[in-house]
């Protein structure tokens, strides 16, 4: 599970080096291609992207397009195609969308390829590397992208020792890892948007408080889904939803006593598995 894997542990020493990390592979890139999670399109993002890729090409891919409200992927496209960005909405697990993004490539680079023609250089591969917050799916979209037709080009001068160049084709190479960068953990919103997608290790949380404010939020955003989940009754508080899914789902500790924390374990799994329907929970 997810949650586990990432951990988060993000202190200042770390977003430091992650920064620098960051700045020292710029510099050896056209193309910027920010992985994030259509759910939350605003909360999966690094709120220093655009100053760290700035005077880059940028490509926004809303991965987990298949968890989220499909007219909301694509309003956000609208977005971020209104920000400068190429915006292309994908599901790196199946590969759906992914034959789309050479295309783009070559569209968010043609000045670039312009610029290279004038001075005499031709066929230049165009160098890009993928960046988003832990969890968002950018091993599996590199994972997709370069599929197994690809070949890595080792080392090259003026490369940090270790960085791998994938080569996509006559015309494009990737870095083979991706760049890693943390959200804004500041806003609390953020912070459940964030744990309601398992991004943030669950034992960290309190389950129940969790859970019924994500039942508040789904019955406010997408009304009757939890009606149809869990054939509950759709009023009242978040905790007061949770104890119904408990009844629903017959959560029970001791004799009569409800199992909320069974219940929230239920909810979360569902909403993040997509159980409960396709969902955005940012507009
Ligand atoms: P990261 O490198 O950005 O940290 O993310 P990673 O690729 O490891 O993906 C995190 C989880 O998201 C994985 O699930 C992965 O399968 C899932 N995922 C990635 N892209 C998509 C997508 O477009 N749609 C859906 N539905 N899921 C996606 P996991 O729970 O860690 O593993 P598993 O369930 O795949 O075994």
């Amino acid at each position: 599970m997810s949650a586990e894997k990432m951990n988060v542990n993000w202190y200042p020493g770390h977003m430091t080096k992650a920064k620098r990390m960051m700045q020292e592979n710029m510099v050896l890139i056209d193309l910027v291609i920010e992985v994030l999670d259509a759910r939350i399109p605003l909360s999966s993002r690094n709120p220093d992207i655009d100053e760290l890729a700035k005077n880059k090409s940028r490509i926004v891919l809303l991965n987990k397009s298949d968890l989220a409200d499909p007219k909301l992927n694509q309003k956000w496209m609208k977005y971020f195609e209104g920000k400068g960005a190429h915006a292309l909405e994908i599901n790196a697990k199946t590969g759906a969308g992914v034959k789309n993004i050479r295309p783009l490539v070559e569209k968010a680079c043609k000045e670039k390829i312009e610029r290279d023609r004038k001075r005499g250089i031709v066929n230049r591969p165009i160098r890009a590397m993928v960046v988003g917050i832990p969890n968002v799916g950018k091993s599996t979209f590199i994972n997709a992208f370069a599929g197994k037709a690809c070949t890595k080009t080792g080392n090259k001068p003026g490369v940090t020792k270790g960085k791998q160049w994938i080569r996509l084709g006559k015309n494009l190479e990737l870095l083979d890892t991706p760049g890693i960068l943390w959200p804004k953990f500041e806003d609390r919103q953020v912070g459940m948007n964030l744990a309601y997608i398992g991004s943030v290790n669950d034992e960290i949380l309190v389950l129940e408080e969790l859970a019924a404010e994500l039942l508040e939020t789904i019955r406010t955003r997408y009304p009757g889904l939890l009606n149809n989940r869990y054939q509950i009754e759709e009023e009242g508080d978040g905790n007061l939803l949770l104890e119904r899914v408990a009844e629903s789902r017959k959560c029970y500790a001791k004799g009569e006593v409800l199992d909320l924390k069974k219940a929230s374990g239920i909810v979360l799994d569902d909403f993040r598995n997509g159980r409960i329907g396709r969902m955005t929970l940012e507009e």
